[in-house]
């Protein structure tokens, strides 16, 4: 493949580091059996891998049992897992408009078969809720709060101990959608009140596609989504009690595990802090030079303020489906473009009609990349 500037971070983290194949390809090898299926070697190297990536995990998010960590395909099985295995007929839920498809769908789906309510919080310019009607809204009936942490569209960042004040306040769960913040913002489980939490393992974790988890607070009763067989209390009918096995059927990603637990090793040891900084930097840089483009309008929190590393934004008069195709066939810059699975808050943005071309970084992305996506941007704009 020819050299392309990677800016799609959001969507898929790439390429990932060296350690991240190294540990894949060891797993293939030295590990390459079912877990706990078996007293052989190579399947009790197998369930060593995935004891190890629930404590990197529960170290990377200050959860205190790793049992009490589910692991799952991505953030969206995570959120329907939480979602379908929280809620029951008659409930209330309130979300936001920010959310992306894999809240908004599952919910809906129980919505159409008569079983729930969805309340949908509107959103600010600049992508943020209001704690007054977040609690107005709740109803005796109200049985889960879920909310995004970070918006893949407009990177605002939502202040879950602020929202879980409000939930723990009245008793509810709070289940937080980390798609965007997980190993780019800090997330401290008890500290931040969060009752479930999904997130993936392919973005800011830098694992491979096909990994990722849900985090069930210890005291909550949740329904597993997939029945089957686990390899622990083989002789009942029912699916086990016990954490993970309850939740965790049919034999998992061993070597996707092993590459995610490596991918979250480099991200301990480079540290949030500084992949925050890094990141906010970027999106700083490049919401500076855009604001040069005649026509461009930017999407998401003002300049200096807090965002995860992503910006999205339009130029008049250029379709964004078109400029991210010409952005990579003329100038071999990776972007996404479209509505990125969450209409509602492009409603809320007043981008419904077009879209927007998101730009989004992760840790190695320099700002050579980001001016050479400014110069192209000025470009085509130019020539619109
Ligand atoms: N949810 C991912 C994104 O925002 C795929 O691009």
């Amino acid at each position: 493949m020819d050299k392309i500037i990677y800016l799609d971070h959001a969507a898929t983290s790439w390429p990932k580091p060296e350690t991240v194949k190294e540990a894949m390809l060891q797993a293939m090898e030295t590990a390459g059996a079912n877990p706990g299926r078996g007293s052989h070697q190579m399947s009790v190297n197998a369930s060593r891998v995935l004891f190890h990536t629930r404590r990197v995990i529960a170290k990377l998010f200050r959860i205190h049992n790793p049992n009490d960590i589910v692991l799952t395909s991505n953030t969206t099985m995570s959120l329907n897992l939480a979602i379908t295995g929280i809620l029951e007929p008659g409930d209330h839920v309130i979300t936001t408009m920010m959310e992306h498809n894999s809240v908004r769908r599952p919910l809906e789906y129980l919505k159409s078969l008569g079983q729930i309510e969805v309340d949908y919080l509107p959103l600010t310019d600049e992508g943020q809720i209001s704690m007054n009607m977040l609690e107005n809204r709740i109803r005796p009936h109200t049985k889960l709060v879920a909310v995004t942490h970070s918006s893949n569209l407009l990177g605002s960042i939502l202040p879950l101990k602020e929202i879980s004040a409000v939930t723990r306040k009245h008793g509810i769960p709070l289940l937080v959608d980390a798609a965007q913040s997980a190993g780019v913002l800090h997330i401290d489980v008890e500290k931040m009140g969060i009752d479930l939490l999904a997130f993936p393992g392919h973005k800011g974790l830098l694992g491979p596609q096909g990994t990722g988890g849900l985090y069930i607070h210890p005291d909550l009763d949740v329904k597993p989504l997939i029945y089957g067989g686990t390899g622990s209390q083989s002789e009942a009918i029912g699916q086990p009690t016990v954490r993970p096995d309850r939740y965790e059927s049919g034999t998992p990603n061993v070597v996707g595990y092993a590459g995610l637990t490596a991918g979250i090793e480099q991200v301990l040891s480079l540290s949030i802090d500084h992949i925050y900084e890094h990141e906010w930097s970027l999106s700083q840089y490049l919401i500076e030079g855009l604001e040069k483009v005649p026509g461009a309008h930017i999407l998401g929190p003002r300049k200096g303020c807090p965002r995860s590393g992503l910006v999205s934004f339009n130029i008049e008069n250029v379709d964004s489906a078109d400029l991210a195709f010409r952005l990579d066939r003329e100038y071999g810059i990776a972007v996404r473009s479209g509505f990125h699975c969450t209409p509602l808050a492009h409603e809320s943005a007043g981008t419904l009609d077009r879209g927007a071309v998101r730009a989004s970084f992760g840790v190695n992305s320099t700002e050579a990349e980001v001016s050479a996506l400014l110069a192209a941007v000025h470009d085509l704009a130019s020539r619109s």
